[in-house]
Protein backbone atom coordinates (compact mmCIF):
# COMPACT_ATOMS: atom_id res chain seq x y z
CA UNK A 1 0.00 0.00 0.00
CA UNK A 2 2.74 2.06 0.54
CA UNK A 3 2.87 2.93 -3.10
CA UNK A 4 0.08 4.39 -3.80
CA UNK A 5 1.10 7.47 -1.34
CA UNK A 6 4.56 7.33 -2.65
CA UNK A 7 2.94 7.21 -6.39
CA UNK A 8 0.43 10.30 -5.37
CA UNK A 9 3.91 12.33 -3.70
CA UNK A 10 5.43 11.76 -7.08
CA UNK A 11 3.06 13.11 -9.44
CA UNK A 12 2.59 15.94 -7.25
CA UNK A 13 6.14 16.45 -7.38
CA UNK A 14 6.09 16.15 -10.64
CA UNK A 15 3.17 18.72 -11.14
CA UNK A 16 4.83 20.85 -9.21
CA UNK A 17 8.25 20.88 -10.69
CA UNK A 18 6.33 21.14 -14.29
CA UNK A 19 4.53 23.73 -13.25
CA UNK A 20 7.61 25.48 -12.13
CA UNK A 21 8.89 24.88 -15.89
CA UNK A 22 5.84 26.29 -17.36
CA UNK A 23 5.95 29.52 -15.39
CA UNK A 24 9.64 30.18 -16.90
CA UNK A 25 8.84 29.47 -20.49
CA UNK A 26 5.31 28.55 -21.65
CA UNK A 27 2.43 30.83 -23.00
CA UNK A 28 -0.82 29.66 -22.45
CA UNK A 29 -3.40 30.66 -24.80
CA UNK A 30 -5.92 33.18 -23.82
CA UNK A 31 -3.52 34.99 -20.86
CA UNK A 32 -4.70 38.13 -19.30
CA UNK A 33 -1.40 40.44 -19.03
CA UNK A 34 -0.93 40.07 -15.44
CA UNK A 35 0.07 36.47 -15.85
CA UNK A 36 0.95 35.70 -19.57
CA UNK A 37 3.95 33.71 -19.60
CA UNK A 38 3.61 33.45 -15.77
CA UNK A 39 1.19 30.63 -15.25
CA UNK A 40 0.43 26.92 -15.42
CA UNK A 41 -2.69 25.19 -15.92
CA UNK A 42 -4.20 21.97 -14.47
CA UNK A 43 -1.54 19.11 -15.58
CA UNK A 44 -3.46 16.25 -16.77
CA UNK A 45 -1.59 13.36 -17.51
CA UNK A 46 -4.09 11.28 -19.04
CA UNK A 47 -7.06 10.21 -21.16
CA UNK A 48 -8.60 6.84 -21.52
CA UNK A 49 -12.53 7.10 -23.52
CA UNK A 50 -14.69 9.90 -22.27
CA UNK A 51 -12.42 10.44 -18.84
CA UNK A 52 -9.17 12.09 -18.28
CA UNK A 53 -6.82 11.70 -15.74
CA UNK A 54 -5.37 15.12 -13.48
CA UNK A 55 -2.02 15.08 -12.16
CA UNK A 56 -3.28 13.88 -8.53
CA UNK A 57 -4.67 10.69 -10.75
CA UNK A 58 -8.54 11.87 -10.22
CA UNK A 59 -10.47 10.44 -12.99
CA UNK A 60 -12.70 13.48 -14.84
CA UNK A 61 -15.39 13.24 -17.28
CA UNK A 62 -14.10 15.29 -20.45
CA UNK A 63 -17.04 17.48 -20.31
CA UNK A 64 -15.86 19.67 -23.08
CA UNK A 65 -14.24 16.87 -24.92
CA UNK A 66 -10.56 19.13 -24.95
CA UNK A 67 -12.51 21.95 -27.05
CA UNK A 68 -15.16 20.37 -28.73
CA UNK A 69 -12.48 17.92 -30.27
CA UNK A 70 -12.11 14.61 -28.70
CA UNK A 71 -14.73 13.08 -30.78
CA UNK A 72 -14.23 9.25 -30.60
CA UNK A 73 -12.82 9.44 -27.35
CA UNK A 74 -9.04 9.37 -25.73
CA UNK A 75 -6.30 6.48 -26.37
CA UNK A 76 -8.21 5.10 -29.62
CA UNK A 77 -5.55 2.18 -30.63
CA UNK A 78 -6.58 2.48 -34.39
CA UNK A 79 -5.43 6.70 -34.52
CA UNK A 80 -1.92 5.81 -32.53
CA UNK A 81 -1.56 2.78 -35.42
CA UNK A 82 -2.21 4.81 -38.38
CA UNK A 83 -0.26 7.92 -37.11
CA UNK A 84 2.72 5.41 -36.85
CA UNK A 85 2.35 3.61 -40.03
CA UNK A 86 1.84 6.85 -41.92
CA UNK A 87 5.07 8.20 -40.38
CA UNK A 88 7.11 5.27 -41.10
CA UNK A 89 5.50 5.31 -44.78
CA UNK A 90 6.02 8.88 -45.43
CA UNK A 91 6.00 11.68 -42.98
CA UNK A 92 5.96 14.38 -45.25
CA UNK A 93 5.99 15.94 -48.49
CA UNK A 94 5.78 19.28 -49.90
CA UNK A 95 2.06 20.15 -51.19
CA UNK A 96 4.35 22.50 -53.52
CA UNK A 97 5.62 20.18 -55.34
CA UNK A 98 3.60 16.62 -54.58
CA UNK A 99 0.80 15.00 -53.87
CA UNK A 100 0.21 12.19 -51.15
CA UNK A 101 -2.16 9.39 -51.27
CA UNK A 102 -4.43 10.12 -47.86
CA UNK A 103 -4.65 13.64 -49.00
CA UNK A 104 -6.45 12.24 -52.22
CA UNK A 105 -8.50 9.91 -50.22
CA UNK A 106 -9.31 11.95 -47.55
CA UNK A 107 -10.68 15.14 -50.10
CA UNK A 108 -12.65 12.39 -52.75
CA UNK A 109 -13.98 11.12 -49.29
CA UNK A 110 -15.01 14.47 -47.25
CA UNK A 111 -16.79 15.84 -50.71
CA UNK A 112 -19.01 12.62 -50.76
CA UNK A 113 -20.37 13.86 -47.85
CA UNK A 114 -20.27 17.57 -48.40
CA UNK A 115 -23.64 19.14 -49.89
CA UNK A 116 -24.43 20.01 -53.36
CA UNK A 117 -21.08 20.79 -55.58
CA UNK A 118 -18.87 20.97 -52.99
CA UNK A 119 -16.28 18.94 -54.00
CA UNK A 120 -12.91 20.35 -53.62
CA UNK A 121 -10.65 20.64 -50.32
CA UNK A 122 -8.33 22.91 -49.08
CA UNK A 123 -6.52 21.04 -46.36
CA UNK A 124 -4.91 23.42 -43.25
CA UNK A 125 -3.76 23.53 -40.08
CA UNK A 126 -7.24 23.99 -37.96
CA UNK A 127 -9.61 26.07 -37.66
CA UNK A 128 -8.30 29.47 -37.63
CA UNK A 129 -6.48 28.90 -41.23
CA UNK A 130 -9.79 27.28 -42.70
CA UNK A 131 -11.56 30.60 -41.90
CA UNK A 132 -8.62 32.43 -43.30
CA UNK A 133 -8.20 30.65 -46.09
CA UNK A 134 -11.89 30.93 -46.77
CA UNK A 135 -11.99 34.52 -46.75
CA UNK A 136 -8.65 34.93 -48.95
CA UNK A 137 -10.59 32.71 -51.50
CA UNK A 138 -13.25 34.61 -51.09
CA UNK A 139 -10.54 38.45 -51.97
CA UNK A 140 -9.32 35.97 -54.49
CA UNK A 141 -12.16 35.40 -56.26
CA UNK A 142 -13.61 38.47 -56.32
CA UNK A 143 -10.27 40.01 -57.20
CA UNK A 144 -10.03 37.68 -60.14
CA UNK A 145 -13.49 38.42 -61.68
CA UNK A 146 -12.99 42.28 -61.74
CA UNK A 147 -14.97 43.05 -58.30
CA UNK A 148 -12.46 43.88 -56.12
CA UNK A 149 -14.78 46.46 -53.93
CA UNK A 150 -16.86 43.19 -53.66
CA UNK A 151 -14.88 42.03 -49.79
CA UNK A 152 -16.93 43.07 -47.02
CA UNK A 153 -17.22 40.12 -44.68
CA UNK A 154 -20.82 40.06 -42.63
CA UNK A 155 -20.60 38.24 -39.41
CA UNK A 156 -22.63 38.55 -36.21
CA UNK A 157 -22.44 38.96 -32.29
CA UNK A 158 -21.66 35.96 -30.13
CA UNK A 159 -19.23 34.60 -33.21
CA UNK A 160 -16.34 33.17 -32.98
CA UNK A 161 -14.08 31.83 -35.80
CA UNK A 162 -10.80 31.98 -34.96
CA UNK A 163 -7.22 33.51 -33.52
CA UNK A 164 -5.72 34.68 -36.87
CA UNK A 165 -5.75 38.13 -37.49
CA UNK A 166 -8.67 38.12 -40.28
CA UNK A 167 -10.38 35.10 -38.74
CA UNK A 168 -10.78 36.85 -35.15
CA UNK A 169 -11.72 40.06 -36.95
CA UNK A 170 -15.10 38.19 -37.30
CA UNK A 171 -15.51 37.04 -33.48
CA UNK A 172 -17.46 39.04 -31.16
CA UNK A 173 -17.86 37.71 -27.46
CA UNK A 174 -17.54 39.62 -24.99
CA UNK A 175 -13.75 40.55 -24.04
CA UNK A 176 -12.74 39.32 -27.68
CA UNK A 177 -12.33 42.91 -29.39
CA UNK A 178 -11.24 44.72 -25.95
CA UNK A 179 -7.57 44.92 -26.21
CA UNK A 180 -6.73 43.17 -29.69
CA UNK A 181 -6.20 45.10 -33.06
CA UNK A 182 -8.48 43.70 -36.00
CA UNK A 183 -9.63 44.35 -39.45
CA UNK A 184 -12.48 46.13 -38.71
CA UNK A 185 -13.15 48.11 -41.79
CA UNK A 186 -13.15 44.95 -43.52
CA UNK A 187 -16.25 43.30 -41.37
CA UNK A 188 -19.68 44.37 -40.91
CA UNK A 189 -21.45 43.18 -38.00
CA UNK A 190 -24.92 41.93 -37.29
CA UNK A 191 -27.14 40.83 -34.16
CA UNK A 192 -26.39 37.29 -32.55
CA UNK A 193 -29.28 35.07 -33.00
CA UNK A 194 -29.72 34.29 -29.70
CA UNK A 195 -33.56 33.69 -28.65
CA UNK A 196 -32.56 33.68 -25.42
CA UNK A 197 -31.73 37.11 -25.52
CA UNK A 198 -33.81 37.93 -27.75
CA UNK A 199 -35.99 41.89 -28.20
CA UNK A 200 -38.84 41.61 -24.98
CA UNK A 201 -42.49 41.25 -26.64
CA UNK A 202 -40.99 39.08 -29.73
CA UNK A 203 -42.14 35.74 -30.14
CA UNK A 204 -38.95 33.44 -31.80
CA UNK A 205 -40.64 33.13 -34.96
CA UNK A 206 -40.79 37.51 -34.58
CA UNK A 207 -37.57 37.52 -33.90
CA UNK A 208 -36.39 35.56 -37.02
CA UNK A 209 -38.15 38.15 -39.22
CA UNK A 210 -36.36 40.61 -37.19
CA UNK A 211 -32.81 38.87 -37.73
CA UNK A 212 -33.58 38.27 -41.59
CA UNK A 213 -35.03 42.27 -42.13
CA UNK A 214 -31.51 43.22 -40.19
CA UNK A 215 -29.81 41.58 -42.65
CA UNK A 216 -31.51 42.50 -45.86
CA UNK A 217 -31.37 45.92 -44.89
CA UNK A 218 -27.83 45.48 -43.98
CA UNK A 219 -27.11 44.14 -47.56
CA UNK A 220 -29.35 47.01 -49.10
CA UNK A 221 -27.59 49.81 -47.37
CA UNK A 222 -24.03 48.89 -47.81
CA UNK A 223 -24.81 47.86 -51.33
CA UNK A 224 -24.41 44.08 -52.29
CA UNK A 225 -21.73 45.04 -55.06
CA UNK A 226 -19.50 45.72 -51.40
CA UNK A 227 -20.14 42.59 -49.75
CA UNK A 228 -18.04 39.60 -50.83
CA UNK A 229 -19.11 36.95 -47.62
CA UNK A 230 -21.20 36.03 -44.74
CA UNK A 231 -19.57 33.98 -42.24
CA UNK A 232 -21.70 31.96 -40.21
CA UNK A 233 -21.65 29.15 -37.57
CA UNK A 234 -24.80 27.24 -37.68
CA UNK A 235 -24.46 26.93 -34.36
CA UNK A 236 -22.65 29.75 -32.40
CA UNK A 237 -20.13 27.36 -30.29
CA UNK A 238 -18.34 29.35 -27.81
CA UNK A 239 -21.03 32.16 -28.09
CA UNK A 240 -23.07 29.91 -25.06
CA UNK A 241 -24.01 27.12 -27.88
CA UNK A 242 -26.56 29.66 -29.54
CA UNK A 243 -29.10 27.70 -31.71
CA UNK A 244 -30.78 30.15 -34.04
CA UNK A 245 -34.45 30.31 -34.62
CA UNK A 246 -35.81 27.79 -37.33
CA UNK A 247 -36.15 29.13 -40.70
CA UNK A 248 -33.40 32.15 -40.37
CA UNK A 249 -30.53 30.73 -41.73
CA UNK A 250 -31.88 29.16 -45.00
CA UNK A 251 -33.93 32.34 -45.70
CA UNK A 252 -30.40 34.57 -45.14
CA UNK A 253 -28.63 32.10 -47.62
CA UNK A 254 -31.40 33.12 -49.73
CA UNK A 255 -30.91 36.48 -49.54
CA UNK A 256 -26.52 35.70 -50.09
CA UNK A 257 -27.45 33.60 -53.15
CA UNK A 258 -29.89 36.37 -54.40
CA UNK A 259 -26.86 38.96 -54.15
CA UNK A 260 -23.92 37.08 -54.87
CA UNK A 261 -22.58 37.22 -51.41
CA UNK A 262 -20.41 33.75 -50.93
CA UNK A 263 -22.00 31.87 -47.82
CA UNK A 264 -19.48 30.40 -45.40
CA UNK A 265 -21.00 27.53 -43.24
CA UNK A 266 -18.14 27.44 -39.86
CA UNK A 267 -18.79 24.09 -39.24
CA UNK A 268 -15.41 23.83 -36.65
CA UNK A 269 -17.41 22.24 -34.11
CA UNK A 270 -20.55 20.83 -35.77
CA UNK A 271 -19.14 18.46 -38.39
CA UNK A 272 -17.11 15.23 -37.40
CA UNK A 273 -20.07 14.28 -35.59
CA UNK A 274 -21.37 16.39 -33.09
CA UNK A 275 -24.65 16.74 -34.76
CA UNK A 276 -24.97 13.12 -35.46
CA UNK A 277 -23.71 13.73 -39.37
CA UNK A 278 -20.23 14.34 -41.02
CA UNK A 279 -21.55 17.74 -42.20
CA UNK A 280 -24.91 19.38 -40.51
CA UNK A 281 -25.20 22.21 -42.94
CA UNK A 282 -27.62 20.25 -45.35
CA UNK A 283 -28.51 17.61 -42.77
CA UNK A 284 -29.60 19.51 -40.02
CA UNK A 285 -30.01 23.10 -40.97
CA UNK A 286 -31.06 22.60 -45.10
CA UNK A 287 -28.15 24.49 -46.21
CA UNK A 288 -25.92 24.25 -49.45
CA UNK A 289 -23.53 27.31 -48.44
CA UNK A 290 -20.58 28.04 -50.87
CA UNK A 291 -17.97 26.97 -48.87
CA UNK A 292 -17.81 25.03 -45.43
CA UNK A 293 -14.99 25.11 -43.14
CA UNK A 294 -14.29 22.01 -40.34
CA UNK A 295 -11.30 21.48 -38.55
CA UNK A 296 -11.44 19.76 -34.84
CA UNK A 297 -13.32 16.38 -35.11
CA UNK A 298 -11.90 15.92 -38.65
CA UNK A 299 -8.94 13.77 -36.20
CA UNK A 300 -10.81 13.94 -33.28
CA UNK A 301 -7.78 16.50 -31.89
CA UNK A 302 -5.58 13.45 -32.87
CA UNK A 303 -3.83 15.61 -34.98
CA UNK A 304 -3.82 19.32 -35.97
CA UNK A 305 -5.99 19.69 -39.43
CA UNK A 306 -8.60 21.60 -40.63
CA UNK A 307 -10.10 22.72 -44.48
CA UNK A 308 -12.38 24.13 -46.47
CA UNK A 309 -14.72 22.31 -48.52
CA UNK A 310 -15.42 24.98 -52.15
CA UNK A 311 -18.29 24.93 -54.69
CA UNK A 312 -17.45 23.66 -57.97
CA UNK A 313 -19.15 26.68 -59.13
CA UNK A 314 -16.79 28.81 -57.89
CA UNK A 315 -13.74 26.98 -58.89
CA UNK A 316 -15.05 27.46 -62.78
CA UNK A 317 -16.08 31.07 -62.41
CA UNK A 318 -12.30 30.87 -61.76
CA UNK A 319 -11.57 29.00 -64.65
CA UNK A 320 -13.60 31.40 -66.69
CA UNK A 321 -12.33 34.61 -65.57
CA UNK A 322 -10.14 36.76 -67.62
CA UNK A 323 -7.04 35.95 -65.54
CA UNK A 324 -5.85 32.70 -65.67
CA UNK A 325 -2.63 33.76 -64.44
CA UNK A 326 -3.78 34.76 -61.64
CA UNK A 327 -2.57 32.94 -58.77
CA UNK A 328 -4.19 32.00 -55.21
CA UNK A 329 -0.77 32.84 -53.29
CA UNK A 330 -1.68 31.04 -50.34
CA UNK A 331 -0.74 27.83 -48.80
CA UNK A 332 0.92 26.28 -45.32
CA UNK A 333 3.96 24.09 -45.19
CA UNK A 334 1.36 21.38 -43.58
CA UNK A 335 -1.39 21.74 -46.33
CA UNK A 336 -2.14 18.48 -46.86
CA UNK A 337 -0.32 16.83 -44.04
CA UNK A 338 -0.24 13.16 -45.03
CA UNK A 339 -0.30 11.92 -41.05
CA UNK A 340 -3.44 14.59 -40.79
CA UNK A 341 -5.15 12.99 -43.76
CA UNK A 342 -4.24 9.31 -42.73
CA UNK A 343 -5.27 10.53 -39.33
CA UNK A 344 -8.32 11.23 -40.59
CA UNK A 345 -9.07 8.54 -42.59
CA UNK A 346 -9.00 6.21 -40.06
CA UNK A 347 -11.55 8.46 -37.80
CA UNK A 348 -14.29 8.89 -40.46
CA UNK A 349 -13.78 5.01 -40.70
CA UNK A 350 -14.72 5.11 -36.71
CA UNK A 351 -17.63 7.65 -37.29
CA UNK A 352 -19.42 6.10 -40.00
CA UNK A 353 -18.94 2.90 -38.15
CA UNK A 354 -21.34 3.25 -35.29
CA UNK A 355 -20.25 6.47 -33.45
CA UNK A 356 -23.09 8.67 -36.00
CA UNK A 357 -25.31 6.16 -35.42
CA UNK A 358 -24.60 6.55 -31.51
CA UNK A 359 -24.76 10.28 -31.68
CA UNK A 360 -28.20 10.47 -33.17
CA UNK A 361 -29.73 7.39 -30.78
CA UNK A 362 -28.16 9.22 -27.44
CA UNK A 363 -28.17 12.92 -27.90
CA UNK A 364 -31.92 13.11 -27.09
CA UNK A 365 -31.37 11.21 -24.10
CA UNK A 366 -28.45 13.88 -23.36
CA UNK A 367 -30.30 17.04 -24.38
CA UNK A 368 -33.30 15.60 -22.00
CA UNK A 369 -31.01 15.23 -18.66
CA UNK A 370 -29.15 18.35 -19.13
CA UNK A 371 -33.02 19.69 -19.33
CA UNK A 372 -33.75 18.36 -16.55
CA UNK A 373 -31.33 20.56 -14.32
CA UNK A 374 -33.98 23.66 -15.74
CA UNK A 375 -35.85 23.50 -12.02
CA UNK A 376 -32.48 24.54 -10.60
CA UNK A 377 -33.35 28.59 -9.78
CA UNK A 378 -29.73 29.61 -11.05
CA UNK A 379 -30.33 27.62 -14.48
CA UNK A 380 -32.01 30.55 -16.79
CA UNK A 381 -31.92 27.89 -20.02
CA UNK A 382 -30.40 25.00 -20.98
CA UNK A 383 -30.45 24.69 -25.00
CA UNK A 384 -28.31 22.29 -27.61
CA UNK A 385 -28.71 19.87 -29.94
CA UNK A 386 -27.19 16.77 -30.77
CA UNK A 387 -24.04 16.43 -28.77
CA UNK A 388 -23.90 20.22 -27.71
CA UNK A 389 -25.33 21.80 -24.89
CA UNK A 390 -25.19 24.92 -22.43
CA UNK A 391 -26.64 25.64 -19.43
CA UNK A 392 -26.84 29.61 -19.03
CA UNK A 393 -27.10 30.53 -15.21
CA UNK A 394 -29.29 33.72 -14.69
CA UNK A 395 -28.05 35.42 -11.13
CA UNK A 396 -30.40 38.19 -11.85
CA UNK A 397 -29.93 41.53 -13.19
CA UNK A 398 -26.50 41.94 -11.39
CA UNK A 399 -23.97 41.33 -14.88
CA UNK A 400 -20.87 41.29 -12.12
CA UNK A 401 -22.22 38.52 -10.32
CA UNK A 402 -23.36 36.64 -13.56
CA UNK A 403 -19.64 36.69 -14.56
CA UNK A 404 -18.43 33.88 -11.94
CA UNK A 405 -21.02 31.44 -11.89
CA UNK A 406 -19.64 29.07 -14.68
CA UNK A 407 -15.81 29.09 -13.09
CA UNK A 408 -17.58 28.62 -9.61
CA UNK A 409 -19.81 25.75 -10.99
CA UNK A 410 -17.07 23.95 -13.09
CA UNK A 411 -14.82 24.38 -9.31
CA UNK A 412 -17.43 22.15 -7.52
CA UNK A 413 -17.59 19.79 -10.35
CA UNK A 414 -14.09 18.66 -11.22
CA UNK A 415 -14.05 18.22 -7.46
CA UNK A 416 -16.83 15.57 -7.89
CA UNK A 417 -15.52 14.41 -10.92
CA UNK A 418 -16.51 16.71 -14.28
CA UNK A 419 -14.78 18.56 -16.06
CA UNK A 420 -16.59 21.59 -17.65
CA UNK A 421 -15.96 24.37 -20.28
CA UNK A 422 -16.96 28.06 -17.81
CA UNK A 423 -17.96 30.79 -20.42
CA UNK A 424 -18.81 33.71 -18.27
CA UNK A 425 -22.38 32.97 -16.75
CA UNK A 426 -22.60 30.21 -18.94
CA UNK A 427 -21.00 26.20 -18.99
CA UNK A 428 -21.00 24.51 -22.00
CA UNK A 429 -21.24 20.17 -22.67
CA UNK A 430 -19.73 18.79 -25.53
CA UNK A 431 -18.24 15.26 -24.59
CA UNK A 432 -16.82 12.78 -26.40
CA UNK A 433 -19.69 11.06 -28.96
CA UNK A 434 -19.02 7.64 -27.09
CA UNK A 435 -20.68 8.73 -24.15
CA UNK A 436 -23.37 6.69 -22.79
CA UNK A 437 -26.52 6.68 -21.32
CA UNK A 438 -25.49 5.71 -18.13
CA UNK A 439 -22.30 8.27 -18.22
CA UNK A 440 -24.41 10.72 -19.21
CA UNK A 441 -26.46 10.23 -16.30
CA UNK A 442 -23.65 10.69 -14.38
CA UNK A 443 -22.82 14.03 -15.96
CA UNK A 444 -26.13 15.42 -15.14
CA UNK A 445 -25.85 14.24 -11.58
CA UNK A 446 -22.81 16.21 -11.11
CA UNK A 447 -23.80 19.22 -13.08
CA UNK A 448 -26.80 19.19 -10.58
CA UNK A 449 -24.92 18.53 -7.16
CA UNK A 450 -22.19 21.03 -8.52
CA UNK A 451 -24.80 23.94 -9.13
CA UNK A 452 -26.96 23.53 -5.97
CA UNK A 453 -23.43 23.89 -4.68
CA UNK A 454 -22.56 26.95 -6.53
CA UNK A 455 -26.04 28.16 -5.15
CA UNK A 456 -24.92 27.64 -1.82
CA UNK A 457 -21.91 29.44 -2.06
CA UNK A 458 -23.42 32.67 -3.41
CA UNK A 459 -26.09 32.65 -0.70
CA UNK A 460 -23.59 32.11 2.03
CA UNK A 461 -21.87 34.94 0.53
CA UNK A 462 -24.88 37.22 0.01
CA UNK A 463 -24.70 37.46 -3.67
CA UNK A 464 -27.74 35.72 -4.26
CA UNK A 465 -31.12 34.50 -2.99
CA UNK A 466 -33.02 31.79 -4.17
CA UNK A 467 -36.12 33.55 -6.01
CA UNK A 468 -39.92 32.94 -4.49
CA UNK A 469 -42.00 31.68 -6.77
CA UNK A 470 -43.14 34.72 -7.62
CA UNK A 471 -39.72 35.81 -8.93
CA UNK A 472 -38.50 32.72 -10.44
CA UNK A 473 -37.11 33.15 -13.81
CA UNK A 474 -38.96 31.07 -16.68
C1 LIG B 1 -16.58 27.82 -34.98
C2 LIG B 1 -15.09 27.91 -34.85
N1 LIG B 1 -14.37 28.32 -35.91
C3 LIG B 1 -13.03 28.40 -35.86
C4 LIG B 1 -12.35 28.07 -34.72
C5 LIG B 1 -10.85 28.18 -34.68
O1 LIG B 1 -10.29 26.89 -34.72
P1 LIG B 1 -8.79 26.64 -34.25
O2 LIG B 1 -8.74 26.90 -32.79
O3 LIG B 1 -8.58 25.18 -34.60
O4 LIG B 1 -7.90 27.51 -35.03
C6 LIG B 1 -13.05 27.63 -33.60
C7 LIG B 1 -12.34 27.24 -32.37
O5 LIG B 1 -12.90 26.97 -31.35
C8 LIG B 1 -14.46 27.55 -33.67
O6 LIG B 1 -15.18 27.17 -32.60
Amino acid sequence: MATIGSTAVAMAAAEEDLTERARRHLIQPWPVAETVGDEARPLIGEGDGIYITDAAGKRLIDGPAGMWCTNIGHRRRELADVMHEQAMALSYSSPWYTTSSPSVALAERIAAHAPGDLNHVFFTTGGSSAVETALRFMQFYNNVRGRPDKKLILSRGSAYHGSTYLSASLNARPRDNDWMDSAGDLVVKLSAPNPFRRPDGKTVAEFADVLVDEFRDTVARIGAERIGAFVAEPIQASGGVIVPPEGYLPRVREICRANDILYICDEVVTAFGRLGHVFASREVFELDPDMITFAKGVTSGYFPLGGVVISDRLLKDLRRSNHPEAMFAHGLTNTSHPIGCAVALKNLDILEGGVLDHVREVAPYFQARLRSLMDLPLVGEVRGVGMMACIECVAGPAGELDETIGKRIDGHCQELGLLVRPIVNMCVMSPPLTITRTQIDDMAAILREGISRTMDDLEREGLWRRPTNSQAFS
